[in-house]
């Protein structure tokens, strides 16, 4: 064959999963916070595959907005077995003329880029038609089995239901994912019968009959059996967490990241985190998050797509699509809502909400504050139960302070509003309007005295509790 090759892949993600007990389609179920379908995407993207096209089914429409556009969909309407997925993706398969393409499940999110390519190399070296990845495991009971000749050369893969006792013993399985040449595969899906026991039209059939038209047919055994593994229920979507979990909590102290213990640690497979870093119990890294050097992380953290720079220390914070920047401390109870920037030396105390504002470098915000919608300068203090008022219900405004401002504890600032640098604000002020730099602005009653006025009152309290005190 002469010019480049096309990788392309089919994802078969079109069954219920009715074990699972859940509306969503099972694909969209998380290992480590990241749908199965995404970990299954990211290893053929990574592999090279140039096309990816998604079988859906069950919940399709879910699917459809979960993958916003991002790849080819067909719609397998009927969900009778993976072979019929398949046949639902002739189009797809036609596209391009002669090229390979992988076909993958989406429930077994382990299958890695590195095991796509070793086994396309093997497909290729071997001019098979077919190329099934296997695997030895453990406890083999549900997969389909591998079944060889006395030679070691691969004749059939037999599903668990279809298997003898015999059978049953044989631990290599199939991973569900292959690479065939696409036009064999094209030759032979028609050929395709539901004879068996559970009447559907199975995909791994294909390798039997491509062998029967004297095509070639290999397998390539995986180094790590665990890239196999699947879910099909609660206690399988568990175990595939609690491996995974482990496997990157151990790449992270490979790494010089510091466990004092790993109770409720979760970790998404693409977070980072620096060296000599400390990761905390309860604590959630999620998304596209970046923990530098030397950081303390927890206890109790959420911290999802946020970038967290070196020697900065976050306790009990929750921080989402943020940035937060080197020697900053947060926490306790911190929320940083998405957009927030927190710069260098900044210190957010407890009880403090900041939403899509920045917060310059050395500034304070150290109790029961709200800012919100705020671009707030270097070495601003703010005092206790401070409150930017930024919705009016139907519009959201922002405010500015400048550098060195000092707001006292309870001012209310009402936005659109600009605090000059330099300026103070007295405590319990409702400020309104632009207040100039380096001025004091003061926006609240006066104090107002009456002499004697409680005394009436005080006597009328003291008899009821006098009264009270008799009684009891
Ligand atoms: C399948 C393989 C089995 C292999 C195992 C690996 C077949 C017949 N069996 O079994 O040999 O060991 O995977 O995990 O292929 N799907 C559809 N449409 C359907 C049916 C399934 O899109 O009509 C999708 C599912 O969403 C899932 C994948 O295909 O992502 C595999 O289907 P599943 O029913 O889980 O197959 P297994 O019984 O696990
Ligand atoms: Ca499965």
């Amino acid at each position: 064959m002469t010019g480049e090759r096309i990788k392309k892949a089919l994802i078969l993600a079109g069954g219920q999963g009715k074990r699972m007990k859940t509306d969503l389609p099972k694909v969209l179920l998380c290992v480590l916070e990241k749908p199965m379908l995404t970990w299954v995407t990211d290893a053929c993207e990574a592999a090279g595959v140039v096309e990816i096209c998604v079988v859906k089914g069950f919940g399709a429409d879910k699917l459809e907005t979960f993958l916003g556009g991002k790849f080819r969909t067909v719609m397998q309407a009927e969900r009778l077995g993976t072979g019929h997925a398949v046949m639902q993706a002739r189009e797809f398969l036609a596209d391009g003329g002669e090229s390979d393409t992988l076909i993958l499940c989406g429930d077994a999110p382990f299958l890695d880029s590195d095991t796509i390519e070793k086994s396309y190399a093997v497909h290729i070296e071997n001019r098979n038609a077919v190329t099934v990845v296997t695997a030895e495991i453990a406890n083999p009971a549900g997969y389909g089995r591998i079944l060889r000749s006395e030679d070691g050369d691969l004749l059939e893969i037999r599903e668990d239901k279809d298997c003898t006792a015999a059978q049953k013993q044989i631990c290599e399985v199939n991973s569900g994912c292959y690479w065939f040449n696409t036009q064999a595969l094209l030759g032979v899906l028609d050929a395709l019968k539901p004879a068996n026991a559970q009447g559907e039209y199975y995909l791994t059939d294909c390798v039997g009959l491509l062998l029967a038209q004297g095509k070639r047919a290999g397998a390539y055994q995986t180094e790590n059996p665990d890239v196999v593994l699947g879910a099909n229920d609660r206690r399988g979507l568990l175990a595939l967490n609690n491996l995974a979990r482990e496997v990157i909590i151990g790449r992270h102290l490979d790494n010089g990241v510091e466990f004092v213990c790993t109770s409720g640690v979760v970790i998404s497979p693409e977070v980072q985190i620096g060296r000599g870093t400390k990761i905390l119990s309860g604590v959630v890294l999620r998304g596209n998050t970046q923990i530098g050097e030397n950081c303390v992380i927890g206890p109790n953290c959420v911290i999802e797509n946020t970038t967290v720079g070196d020697f900065t220390v976050l306790n009990n914070v929750q921080a989402y699509d943020s940035a937060v920047e080197s020697h900053v401390k947060i926490g306790p109870f911190v929320q940083l809502r998405p957009g927030s920037v927190v710069k260098k030396g900044a210190k957010i105390g407890d009880f403090v909400e900041i939403k899509n504002s920045i917060i310059g470098e050395r500034t304070a915000v150290a109790h029961l504050t709200y800012v919100g919608d705020c671009d707030v300068g270097k070495n601003v203090n703010f005092g206790c139960g401070v409150v930017t008022v930024n919705y009016d219900g139907e519009n959201k405004f922002r405010t500015q302070i400048g550098d060195n401002a000092f707001i006292g504890c309870n001012t209310n600032l009402i936005a659109p509003v600009e605090i000059g640098s330099g300026a103070y604000t007295a405590a319990g002020s409702t400020v309104s309007g632009k207040v100039p730099a380096n001025a004091l602005v003061i926006e609240r009653g006066r104090q107002t005295i009456k002499e004697g006025y409680a005394e009436k009152k005080l006597k009328a309290r003291t008899e009821k509790f006098a009264k009270l005190e008799e009684e009891q």
